[in-house]
């Protein structure tokens, strides 16, 4: 039926129908789809078209409300994590795979961080999966205008899955981490990672940087400091 296995569950041809619908913005909330509109933009029938939104159904990757004339649907965590593997393959084909260096400087947040990385389903993660427990709070860095792209093309390297989790009250999303070295005046601190939640805003302009230290005190950082954060390609 489908085509070659591409990530898990779902074949490349359902993928191009989860790249149409996360397009139509269906990775940010509910849209509506007709199986007739969609079979014309994916030049195949109405049965096939539906036999693929099936497809993406019974893989988790997208959420369905039938109505009348149609239906609503949503891309799921997992939907996303695969269209972002399919994003991560044509950066790799497509951008320079030299080591990534961004400089920006050094900011302070609303103090949401130590919040976030203290939390014991994100931290015992930390443990296993970077060998360290970070000192409680992300550094913030600011990008210059050019950086967001710069911020893209992280995304593009191979990164640490910190998989999302829950407790009574809520979900806790997914985010990647990738190994960098925080390069301040004078000296650097090369065991930190930068952290990017999976269902980020990709007109950010900010990175966050987590460490095993507070790396204000090891590198003697203050607001508005340059720093440059070398990520390992
Ligand atoms: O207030 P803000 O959101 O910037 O801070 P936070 O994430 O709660 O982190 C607390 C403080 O530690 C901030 O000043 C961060 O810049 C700093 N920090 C650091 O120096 N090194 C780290 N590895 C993590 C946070």
């Amino acid at each position: 039926m489908s085509g070659a296995t591409s990530t898990g569950d779902v074949g490349y041809d359902e993928l191009a129908v989860l790249k149409l619908l996360a397009l139509d913005g269906a990775h940010r909330g509910e849209v509506k789809v007709s199986c007739g509109d969609l079979a014309s933009r994916l030049d195949a029938s109405s049965q096939t078209a539906s036999r693929r939104l099936q497809a993406l159904d019974d893989a988790n990757h997208v959420t369905r409300d039938l109505v009348s004339d149609g239906q609503w649907i949503t891309v799921t965590d997992a939907g996303r994590h695969a269209l972002k593997h399919e994003y991560e393959d044509y950066r790799r084909i497509f951008e320079d795979p030299g080591e990534l260096a961004l400089a920006g400087t050094v900011t302070s947040g609303m103090g949401e961080g130590r919040h976030y990385i203290s939390l014991p389903g994100y931290n015992r993660q930390f443990a296993e999966k970077l060998g360290y427990e970070p000192y409680p709070g992300t550094l913030n860095v600011d990008l210059p205008p050019d950086g967001q792209r710069a911020r893209a093309g992280i995304q593009a390297l191979d990164g640490v899955d910190i998989d999302a989790w829950e407790d009574e009250d809520r979900t806790y999303g997914s985010a990647t981490c990738y190994a960098c070295t925080v390069v301040g005046d004078g000296t650097d601190f090369d065991g930190a990672h930068v952290i990017i939640p999976d269902r980020t805003h990709h007109d950010d302009d900010q990175l966050e940087i987590i460490a095993p230290v507070k790396l204000r005190e090891r590198l003697g950082l203050l607001d508005d400091d340059e720093v440059t954060i070398r990520v390992e390609a």
